[in-house]
């Protein structure tokens, strides 16, 4: 399989002088599932951070479906999909107008036969018209990743998406993921 993420001597220093990251060299696959372990504080976040671009690297290179993340970060922050964790949803909105403002952000086509495809695939089809601040967390938690989804990235980032949810839903999850694998 074709590399889709290639990460070279990959080094971050904070502001305060924290070296938080030393000399990553990592590739992914597509269609690879990859699993990122390590206690609090050992720079998972912060390693899915420098590849979105929210976070500055210090030295190295980062190169998404042979874009470089830092020369042409608009083309390669196309191709990802994060679900951060910290949930970030707004409140008010609903859930499907989550979804399609998320897709607009990223100057996609609206598609919404699409996002309801997702939405299915998460067991949230009828919670569409729902405002977020109406759901249980663990639904949120689906959201977040309907979210990631919704302009159809070719990598996906799940930062501790199961969290503070109950085992069953934890399963249900990896089922989804697996979902998403057969989807793309
Ligand atoms: N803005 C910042 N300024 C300085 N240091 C930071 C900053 N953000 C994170 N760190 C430090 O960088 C290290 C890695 O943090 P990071 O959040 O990447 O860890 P993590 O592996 O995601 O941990 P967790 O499992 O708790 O989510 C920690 O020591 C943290 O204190
Ligand atoms: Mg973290």
């Amino acid at each position: 399989m074709q590399d889709i993420l290639t990460i070279n001597d990959l080094s971050k220093s904070y502001s305060n002088g924290f070296e938080a990251l030393k000399t990553i060299n990592l590739r992914v696959a597509e269609a690879e599932i990859l699993a990122l372990l390590g206690p609090n504080g050992a720079g998972k976040t912060t390693l899915i951070s420098t590849i979105c671009g929210i976070s500055k690297f210090t030295t190295g290179q980062i190169t998404m479906a042979g874009h470089d993340i830092v020369r042409n970060y608009r083309a390669a922050r196309k191709m990802i999909g994060m679900v951060p964790q910290e949930l970030a949803l707004e409140p008010f909105e609903t859930v499907m107008n989550t979804l399609r403002f998320s897709r607009g952000l990223f100057g996609k086509a609206p598609n919404d036969a699409y996002l309801e495809e997702i939405l299915d695939h998460l067991s949230l089809l009828d919670k569409r018209k729902t405002q977020i601040l109406e759901l249980s967390g663990g639904m949120k938690r689906r959201v977040s990743i309907a979210k990631a989804l919704s302009h159809e990235p070719r990598l996906l980032f799940l930062d501790e998406p199961t969290a503070g949810v109950d085992v069953e839903l934890r399963k249900d999850m990896w089922l989804v993921v697996e979902a998403c694998v057969v989807m793309e």
